[in-house]
Order: structure tokens, then sequence, then C-alpha cells
């Protein structure tokens, strides 16, 4: 430990000094700490252990992104690029993406997905959530875990059974249930993905809209065949990821995505009714995110990308004039991550207007593990950004009449990152979601 704070003061000097050192991300070593393992593995379940008398829970939670999080073969690929750093914390991604699985000492480096034992497989497991004590720290995964057998839920008057003891723990209808994860402090205590921070910094707190009002809509219905009606919260939870490798439920969960961010801001397009056939074009739009709960995008903001797609065309012939945000024949977007632009097969998309985040060390562009700063490039909660876009008259001005489309589209990660870690042929699966849409028409005056 002692040489990794030194490491970590000389890397500081330049934000300045270690005047305020950050926490080491690794939890503390607790008293009885081998006693209190053995024991969360003696009372630990698999979500199939569950299933028979929690059937919709199950059935919704086995194609979440949860059930995913130590499948996906982009986290796999990436924590493997993480250890061959020969990091401070080998167990850093893996405290968050398999709780049981770190805790268990089972994520050793090298260990495949295959050999660890079936309940760390399960990712973020029924019980990573209902055995998980609360309050817990925030941002640096979970490692901590009730002993006594019980799950925690949001029933005060719990109807008992013969599997598990149940327990009344308000907590857990709170964000915080979802700050240990949903805040990442990295290995140098930087924050580094910050939806939790986000949510909690917004006018949403005080509304007493937390994140399960929105990620976990109910219904009201017994939770146990032949029980009570009572809340049953939805445990799908989508957001803008989709398992891009063999999943259950892929399809589903795509419907859901769908539906989520074509609920997530409101777009406005301004543009003249009539222009002059000299007169350059005057595109504005104005992104407003008046409904989601944190930044737009939030979390893995390094890999996301939300960008305004925006084509003006001659309406009779449908000939494009003029483009920003559209793709290349590999699928990316025309910057110098472009392969075509690279080889100068197409020009470099000057006006590109996305939005996403940027890890820094030292000023450059890093892995967010090892960053000393992020740079957020994100609409935050009841804030809104407006680009403008001016398009110059094409040489003998516009033609009579012009079409012009904006798209705001989202996908979780670009081609080329999946190219840059041997995961090609997952390219093709990427789904990309149009968020907002809009088309215009322009008359040209002679
Ligand atoms: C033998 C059947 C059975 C099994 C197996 C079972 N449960 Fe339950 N569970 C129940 C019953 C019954 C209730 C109470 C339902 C009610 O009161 O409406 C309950 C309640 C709960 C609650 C709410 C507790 C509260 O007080 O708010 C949670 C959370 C829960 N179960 C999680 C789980 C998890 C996780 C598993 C798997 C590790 C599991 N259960 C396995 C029968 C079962
Ligand atoms: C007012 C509703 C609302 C609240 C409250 C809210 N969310 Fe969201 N969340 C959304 C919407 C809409 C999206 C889709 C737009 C987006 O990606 O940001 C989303 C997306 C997400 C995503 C995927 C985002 C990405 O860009 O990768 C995560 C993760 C997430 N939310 C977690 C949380 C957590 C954790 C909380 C609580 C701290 C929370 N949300 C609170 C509405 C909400
Ligand atoms: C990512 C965390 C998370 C995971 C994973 C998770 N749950 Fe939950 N569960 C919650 C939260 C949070 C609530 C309470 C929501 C509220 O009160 O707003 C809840 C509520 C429940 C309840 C009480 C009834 C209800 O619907 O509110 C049961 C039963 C339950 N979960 C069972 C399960 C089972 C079974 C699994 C696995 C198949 C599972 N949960 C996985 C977070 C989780
Ligand atoms: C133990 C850590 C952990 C906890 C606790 C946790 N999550 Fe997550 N969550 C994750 C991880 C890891 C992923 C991403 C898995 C992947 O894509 O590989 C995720 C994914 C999600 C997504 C989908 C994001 C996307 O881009 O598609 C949503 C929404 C979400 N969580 C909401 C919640 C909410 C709401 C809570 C609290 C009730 C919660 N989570 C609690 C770790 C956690
Ligand atoms: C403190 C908890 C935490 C830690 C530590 C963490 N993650 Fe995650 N990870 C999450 C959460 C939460 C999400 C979902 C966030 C979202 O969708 O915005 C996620 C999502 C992901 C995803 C899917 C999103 C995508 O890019 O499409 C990948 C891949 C991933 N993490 C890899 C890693 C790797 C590799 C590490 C270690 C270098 C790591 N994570 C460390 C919590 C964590």
């Amino acid at each position: 430990m002692r040489y990794a704070r030194v490491l970590l003061c000389a890397g500081m000097a330049f934000w300045g000094g270690c005047a305020t050192e950050p926490e080491p991300s690794a939890p503390p070593e607790q008293p009885g700490r081998q006693d209190t393992v053995a024991a969360v593995r003696r009372v630990v379940a698999t979500a199939e252990q569950c299933q028979p008398c929690h059937p919709q829970h199950y059935e919704e939670w086995r194609i979440s992104m949860h059930a995913y999080a130590f499948e996906d073969p982009v986290f796999h690929a990436l924590n493997a690029l993480m250890l061959q750093q020969r990091p401070i914390d080998e167990q850093f991604c893996v405290r968050c993406h398999t709780p049981f699985g770190s805790l268990f000492g089972e994520t050793l480096p090298g260990v495949a997905k295959e050999r660890v034992s079936p309940v760390a497989r399960q990712g973020i497991s029924c019980d990573v959530c209902h055995m998980m004590a609360l309050p817990h720290p925030t941002g640096r995964g979970v490692w901590r875990f009730r002993l006594d057998g019980a799950r925690s839920g949001n029933v005060a008057d719990p109807i008992p059974n013969t599997f598990h003891p149940s327990a009344f723990e308000p907590l857990l209808s709170q964000s915080e249930a979802c700050a240990p994860c949903h805040d990442v402090v990295n290995p140098l205590g930087v924050l580094v993905e910050r939806t939790y921070t986000e949510w909690r910094e917004s006018p949403y707190p005080g509304r007493g809209i937390t994140c399960q009002v929105c990620h976990m809509p109910w219904t009201a219905e017994p939770i146990v065949p032949g029980g009570p009606v009572r809340r049953r919260h939805s445990h799908l939870m989508p957001g803008v990821d989709v398992p891009l490798s063999d999943f259950p439920g892929r399809e589903q969960m795509e419907e859901a995505v769908e539906y989520l961010l074509q609920n997530a801001l409101r777009m406005l397009v301004a543009v003249p009714s009539e222009l002059s056939a000299q007169e350059p074009l005057r595109v504005r739009v104005t992104l407003a995110n008046n409904i989601t709960g944190h930044d737009i995008p939030t979390g893995s903001i390094f890999t996301r990308q939300m960008w305004i797609e925006l084509i003006v065309r001659e309406t009779t012939t449908g000939r494009v004039l003029y483009e920003s945000g559209t793709l290349d024949s590999h699928g990316d977007l025309r910057t110098l991550h472009s392969l075509d632009v690279q080889q100068g097969r197409v020009p470099l998309d000057t006006a590109l207007v996305i939005f996403n985040g940027t890890a820094l060390r030292n000023g450059r562009p890093a892995f967010f593990w090892e960053a000393h700063a992020v740079q957020f490039n994100t609409i935050p909660a009841f804030d809104s950004r407006t680009a403008v876009y001016t398009v110059p008259a094409p040489p003998g001005g516009w033609p009579a009449a012009l079409e012009v489309s904006v798209r705001l589209r989202f996908r979780a990660l670009p081609p080329y990152l999946l190219r840059a870690i041997g995961l090609e042929e997952l390219v093709e699966r990427l789904p990309i979601f149009d968020m907002e849409q809009e088309q215009r028409r322009i008359a040209v005056r002679r």
C-alpha cells in the first residue's frame, strides 16, 4: 500500500501535489474477515433458487444488464487490459461486476469466467442487492453483507417462508442502494462515473424521485404465487446497453431501451421557412434534459455516443447537399478514429456535435481506471445545450426546395472500440437508437 501511495503522489504532483490525498478504493480489512466471508458463503443463493417463489422477478432480472455484468465480453476485454498494466487494485472492476466473486477470492487475474462459482458468474445477482449491508459506502462496489441470511425488502409485514427470513429495509427503496456501484471512484480516488452524484445534486431528491421511481416501476400484484397484493417492482432496469453476445431476451431489452431513450429528453429544431439562394442556412438544435434524473449520457460516458445527425437534401431529387453525424463504411462517425478518414476516403466531420466524456491522465486521454480527471460533455438534469450549424450555400446557390432532417442518435459504444479490443464480430449486433427526429421543408427565393 505504501508503494502505491508514493506512486500516487508522483502522479498527482501535476495536479497540485498530495494536499488532498485520495482514499484508496480497496475496502479496509475488517476484523474477523475470513469468518465473515464464510458466513456469507453459507447463506448466499443463486437466482434459480429464488425463481420458484419469485418467478416474475427472476424472469426480468435474468435478461437484465445486472445479470449480464460478468458475462459481457466487453467487460472481460477491458478488465484484462487493466490487469496487464499491473494495477494497484486488481479487484477494482470485479468488486462491482461480481461482488460475490471478488469477496470469495474467485476472481484472481487470469481466472476465466467459466471457472467461478455459479453465484459469482451471475454478476449482480439477487442476493447482491438483497443481502447487501445498508447503508454502504458510495462508489467502491459492494463487499459488506448481512450475515443473518435475511433478504431485505420493502415489505413491512412479510408472510414467513421456509427458505429465508425477511427484513424490512427502507434504505433499499432509496437511491443510496444504487450508489455503491452507480458512482465509480477509481483506484486513484477520482470520481470517474457519477450517476448517483448527478442525481443527488439535481432537484429530483427534493421531489422524492429516486432511481427506483424511474427505473423500477411497480404494479399492484402478489410478489409470491398466491400471496397478498403488494407493490411488485420491475427488475428489468433498462438503460442504454443491450447484450452484444448471445444472452436471453436481447430483443426484449432492445425494445425497453428504445422506449426509455425515446422518452429521455426534448429536441427543438429551428430553421427558417424561407431562404434566398445565396444565403447560408442556419440550423439550431436545442436538447433539453427535462425528463431524466441525471446527466444524459451518464455513467460509462467514455464509451457512449449520443450525437446529432443533420442532413440537408434537395427535395425533388433527394441529393445530399450537406451532412454531419453520418457514418463511414465501417459504421464509425467521421472522427479521427474513422479508418475511412485516416485513409482520406471521406472528409473529417468538423461540425459533429456529440455528447460523451473523456478520461484524462496528465491532460491526455486515458482509460478511466488510471484517470486523474474527467471532462464531462453531457447534459445535466434540467439543463439544455444548443448546437448551431451554419451551412454555406453550394456554388451556384441552393436549389428550389430543401429538406432538412435532424436525428438525435445514441449507441452504447463505437465500432472502433470493439475492433481495438478484438471483438469486431460484435459490431453488426450493435444497435443505434433514434431518440428524437424531425424533418423540415425550406422554400428557396430566387
Ligand atoms: C420458498 C419460497 C421462497 C423462496 C425460495 C424465496 N423467497 Fe423471498 N419471499 C417468499 C415469501 C413468502 C415472501 C413474503 C411475501 C409477502 O409477504 O407477500 C418473500 C419475500 C421476499 C422479499 C421481501 C422481504 C421484505 O421484508 O421486504 C425479498 C426481498 C425476497 N423475498 C427475496 C428473495 C430472494 C433474493 C430469494 C432467493 C435468494 C428468495 N426471496 C427466495 C418466499 C420465498
Ligand atoms: C426522472 C427519471 C430518472 C431518475 C430519477 C433516474 N434515472 Fe437513470 N435514466 C433515466 C432515463 C430517461 C435514462 C435514459 C437516458 C440516459 O441514458 O441518460 C436513464 C439512464 C440510466 C442509465 C444508463 C445511462 C447511460 O447513459 O449509460 C443508468 C446506469 C441509470 N439511468 C441509472 C440511474 C441511477 C443509479 C439513478 C439514481 C441515482 C437514476 N438512474 C435515476 C431516467 C431516470
Ligand atoms: C440491482 C439490485 C437488485 C437486484 C439484482 C435484484 N433486486 Fe429485488 N429489489 C431491488 C430493490 C431496490 C427493490 C425495492 C424497490 C423499491 O422499493 O422501490 C427490490 C424488491 C424486491 C422484492 C420485493 C417486492 C417488490 O417487487 O418490490 C422482491 C421479492 C425481490 N426484489 C426479489 C428479487 C429477486 C428474486 C431477484 C433476482 C432474481 C432480485 N430481486 C434482484 C433491487 C434488486
Ligand atoms: C453491485 C453493484 C450494483 C448495484 C448495487 C446496482 N447496480 Fe445497476 N448496474 C451495475 C453494473 C455493473 C451494470 C452494468 C452491467 C453491464 O452492462 O455489464 C449496471 C447496469 C444498470 C442499468 C443499465 C445501464 C445501461 O447502460 O444499460 C441500470 C438502469 C441500473 N444498473 C440501475 C440500477 C439501480 C436503479 C440500482 C439500485 C436499485 C442499481 N442499478 C444497483 C452495478 C450495480
Ligand atoms: C464502482 C462500481 C464499478 C466499477 C469499479 C467498475 N464498473 Fe463497470 N460498470 C458499473 C456500472 C454501474 C455500469 C453501468 C453504467 C452505465 O451504463 O452507465 C458499468 C458498465 C460497464 C460496462 C458496460 C458499459 C459499456 O461500456 O457498454 C463495461 C464494459 C464495464 N463497466 C467495464 C468495467 C471495467 C473493465 C472496470 C474496471 C476497469 C469497471 N467496469 C469497473 C460499475 C462499475
